[in-house]
């Protein structure tokens, strides 16, 4: 085994983070930014601090777990996914949407501010949120958020008309998010490579996943979500993710440049 594997083997067993579903390269670029700063130059040296510092392993779980997201991301997505929100609901009486691997929460609430914004009654919409990280259900649930240097709230917000309609601003600065917008909202855990797909969702969004997983957990992540949706229901993938062939062929692209794809009847 060499150090690094050591070191991964550790992280595996002594946190609750799956080593095993991510790509090397990843693993050794979050590894090593905490190794330079904690000083260490090797993987040996940094596998001691782990041993000796429990602050250092919440540091690197955290540092691991990239639940990096925002209100919105990739803003033309958003514009298109209004119009399938809207032909959805003039087609049945309701839209179910699954949020798989909706990190923090923004991405379900950005669906249901969206859905709230084009005029669906909200009983006629339902959102199931799932993540395989227990801390960002729990951030998830509570709503809360505040800018930071890097990511500036009411300006992911901006890309509704008014935003104020759907969250409430504290006093801190922070923005809750109203309760009849978390009402539209289920959140649970779900890990997408071993746990069993859902069924009938009319759109599933599964963005910025798949890019930090190993290759070999990319199709069951991709089968689980195409068998939960219904035929013709949308899949929605990150703007550099791509569909594996195999999965491929169970849709046809709505719109290819903004990665939304339709599952196909047969499929
Ligand atoms: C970068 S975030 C993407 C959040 C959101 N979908 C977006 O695009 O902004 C990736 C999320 O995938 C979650 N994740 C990683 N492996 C997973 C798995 N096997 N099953 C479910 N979620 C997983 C992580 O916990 C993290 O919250």
């Amino acid at each position: 085994m060499t150090d690094f594997e050591d070191l991964l083997a550790f992280v595996e067993r002594e946190t609750t983070f799956a080593t095993s579903y991510y790509d090397d390269a990843y693993l050794d670029r979050r590894v090593s930014a905490r190794m330079r700063r904690r000083d260490a130059d090797t993987y040996a040296e940094y596998l001691d601090v782990l041993r000796e510092d429990p602050d250092e392993r919440a540091e690197l779980l955290d540092t691991l777990s990239v639940n990096v997201t925002q209100f919105f991301r990739d803003r033309k997505v958003w514009a298109a996914l209004e119009d399938v929100l809207v032909e959805t609901a003039d087609d049945q009486s309701s839209v179910s949407i699954w949020s798989a691997a909706c990190a923090d929460g923004r991405e379900p609430y950005s669906l249901a501010m969206l859905a709230l914004d084009a005029g669906l009654p909200p009983r006629d919409v339902d959102i199931l949120a799932t993540d395989i990280d227990e801390d960002a259900l729990d951030r998830a649930r509570q709503g809360f958020y505040q800018s930071t240097r890097t990511a500036d709230i009411r300006e992911q917000l901006g890309f509704l008309d008014d935003p104020m309609a759907y969250v409430e601003q504290r006093g801190d600065g922070g923005f809750v998010v109203a309760d009849h917008v978390k009402d539209l909202v289920t959140f649970e855990r779900h890990d997408l490579i071993t746990d069993d797909p859902k069924s009938g969702f009319d759109l599933v969004c599964c963005r910025n996943v798949c890019i930090y997983i190993d290759k070999q957990y990319k199709r069951p992540i991709l089968d689980t979500v195409s068998a939960s949706l219904r035929p013709g229901g949308h899949l929605v993938l990150g703007q550099t993710e791509t569909l594996p062939s195999g999965v491929k062929e169970r849709f046809e692209a709505a719109d290819p440049r903004i990665r939304i794809y339709r599952r196909l009847p047969e499929a």
